[in-house]
């Protein structure tokens, strides 16, 4: 059984565009506070790192005080890399300012093992060795996980992210920011093979590439003009960006020969992915987990979580932490 911090954990995240605090006990999540600055970010089609960082400022208290619920943490986790460090830092001075006034142990934790322990908010407890898929806005990864905090990047996107690839779609078809969500609905009416859209590196077993996609997106736009049908656009794009993460994500679980397969991210919203993937370990016994809807999207019991296993393991970080726009995954603990 995984341990879990003995105590009240605070998670704070920061790191793109959604200022987020939550409290949780053991893998209980008590309170889960999101204020999401997407409306603001749409008007400029994307995220301006700036404007975010001064929404961070002002909505970080407010949000902080929601989901301590007038309790007192017993330690603090906080997302320190990777993302935009205007926006890290302002979650990171804050929760250096509580752990120095409330005399609590704190710890930066890195957001992608945020995203890969949100399965730990789930009843059943995740099997390990577990292949794990990380697919966001900013990530697109094939993980090892040999049991939580070791973990092995197996394969990759050599250039956008797939969530990337839904956005920067649904912005050519019109359909506002971020695209994930909308591409979904639009896709519910369309019919999946009516354009012909790329699945990229097909010879290479483990990486992914959505450049190409994004670009046959734009030729198909503009050679369709207005009598373009958004509906199975949507589809065409859905089942392509689908089709290319099942193909890696299920090549890595059966070379490998992990007990448990995970789906986590933003892009882990998708139903169409989730239900894929959970048919085909099904097929292959093999334990399926991905988080609750909420929990898929950046959020801070993701990090409260992350942060509370290493806690419970002794870590702690000092006033000196930093925040960082990327850096890989830890190095296993010895
Ligand atoms: O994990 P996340 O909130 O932020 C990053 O760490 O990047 O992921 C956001 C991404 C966006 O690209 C968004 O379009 C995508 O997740 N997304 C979806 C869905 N819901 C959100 N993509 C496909 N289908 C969805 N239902
Ligand atoms: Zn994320």
């Amino acid at each position: 059984m995984t341990e879990f911090f003995n105590g009240l954990v605070l998670g704070i995240e920061t790191s793109c565009d959604e200022t987020s605090a939550s409290l949780i006990r053991g893998h209980t999540i008590l309170t889960n506070v999101i204020a999401s600055q997407v409306d603001m970010h749409k008007k400029w089609g994307g995220i301006v790192p700036e404007a975010a960082a001064r929404a961070h400022v002002e909505a970080i208290l407010p949000v902080i005080i929601e989901a301590l619920d007038g309790n007192k943490p017993d330690a603090i986790s906080v997302t320190c890399q990777p993302g935009l460090v205007g926006a890290l830092s302002v979650g990171v001075t804050a929760a250096k300012s509580l752990a120095l006034a409330w005399k609590v142990p704190f710890l930066g934790v890195h957001h992608i093992e945020g995203h890969i322990l949100s399965v730990f908010a789930n009843d059943e407890e995740p099997a390990y060795p577990q292949v794990c898929l990380v697919a966001s806005g900013g990530h697109t990864e094939v993980v090892w996980v040999q049991e939580p905090c070791n973990y092995r990047i197996l394969g990759q996107t050599i250039d956008d992210a797939a969530g990337e690839a839904f956005d920067k779609s649904a912005r050519l078809l019109g359909l506002g920011y971020p695209g994930g969500k909308a591409i979904q609905e639009y896709a519910t009416h369309g019919n999946p093979s009516r354009y012909s859209l790329p699945r990229g590196l097909p010879k290479d077993p483990y990486n992914f590439s959505f450049s190409g996609l994004k670009t046959a997106m734009l030729r198909l736009v503009e050679t369709e003009g207005n009598s373009i049908n958004v509906n199975d656009a949507s589809a065409s794009l859905q089942q392509a960006i689908v089709d290319s993460l099942v193909k890696k994500t299920l090549y890595a679980l059966d070379e490998s020969g992990a007990k448990g397969l995970a789906l986590v991210g933003g892009v882990a919203a998708n139903n169409l992915l989730r239900l894929t993937l959970q048919e085909q370990c099904t097929r292959r016994n093999v334990q399926f987990c991905t988080p609750a809807y909420e929990l898929c999207t950046d959020n801070a019991a993701m990090i409260a979580l992350a942060g509370s296993i290493r806690l419970a393991n002794g870590e702690r970080s000092d006033f000196e932490l930093d925040c960082a726009p990327n850096g890989s995954l830890p190095a296993p603990i010895d």
